[in-house]
């Protein structure tokens, strides 16, 4: 699919993302993974500001997101929750920060939809401190086999109407990115993933 009709794709569903009632334990990971997000933070995909009532109060947030829709709507949650946000309109792939920006890395559903997830690992390993954490909060494919099965089905039709993923596995994902997995949990049947990594060393950045 062409970025821009996946941006109109997105654009659409931004009102449901404003309105959407999430499930109770999906809020409740968010806070469970966003209580570590400390210092200047770069929140990838942002979408309608889902995150923002789960940040730690003092936190700076950059986000990101390449739907102008979503943007608006995630404005107008920073403005309800008295988040410090400074937003950046942009598809991942062009986006680019120096070396060591951030003291926290925060994506939350999005790497379902990058056409080159590795790629966007590794920009993450670039621009995160090595002292600092990249917390990710990923939906993929499931490690039952029957469910496993039925995603593998609808994954390309799910792709049309949605724009992402459901065959993706992230945690080999950031394995092979060469950040280095802390702490993970799994979720409804392995589908959802909550990740803590750090970049490597220093010294072995490429
Ligand atoms: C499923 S929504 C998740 C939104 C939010 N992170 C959340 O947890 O509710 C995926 C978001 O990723 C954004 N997105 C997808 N591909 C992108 C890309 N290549 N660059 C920037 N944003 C992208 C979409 O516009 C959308 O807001």
């Amino acid at each position: 699919m062409n970025k821009d009709k996946q941006i109109r794709i997105f654009d659409r569903q931004a009102g449901q993302y404003e309105k959407k009632k999430e499930p109770e334990s999906l809020r409740q990971w968010r806070q469970k993974l966003l209580q570590h997000a400390s210092g200047h933070v770069l929140e990838l995909a942002v979408g309608a500001g889902a995150n923002f009532p789960f940040y730690p109060a003092g936190v700076q947030i950059t986000a990101t997101d390449f739907s102008a829709e979503m943007l608006k709507k995630a404005t107008k949650a920073a403005e309800q929750y008295r988040t410090q946000v400074e937003f950046m309109l942009s598809d991942i792939n062009e986006l680019e920060f120096a070396e060591h920006s951030f003291d926290t890395i925060v994506s939350t559903l999005s790497f379902c939809s990058y056409k080159e997830p590795l790629k966007v690992l590794e920009k993450l390993r670039k621009w995160c401190k090595p002292s600092g954490e990249i917390l990710l909060l990923e939906h993929g494919i499931s490690s039952n086999m029957a469910f496993s099965v039925g995603q593998k089905i609808l994954n390309p039709l799910l792709y049309r109407l949605i724009g992402c993923h459901h065959t993706r596995n992230m945690i080999d994902l950031v394995n092979q990115s060469g950040l280095k997995i802390t702490k993970t949990e799994s979720h409804w049947l392995g589908c959802i993933d909550l990740i803590w990594a750090k970049p490597p060393n220093a010294s072995t950045l490429g």
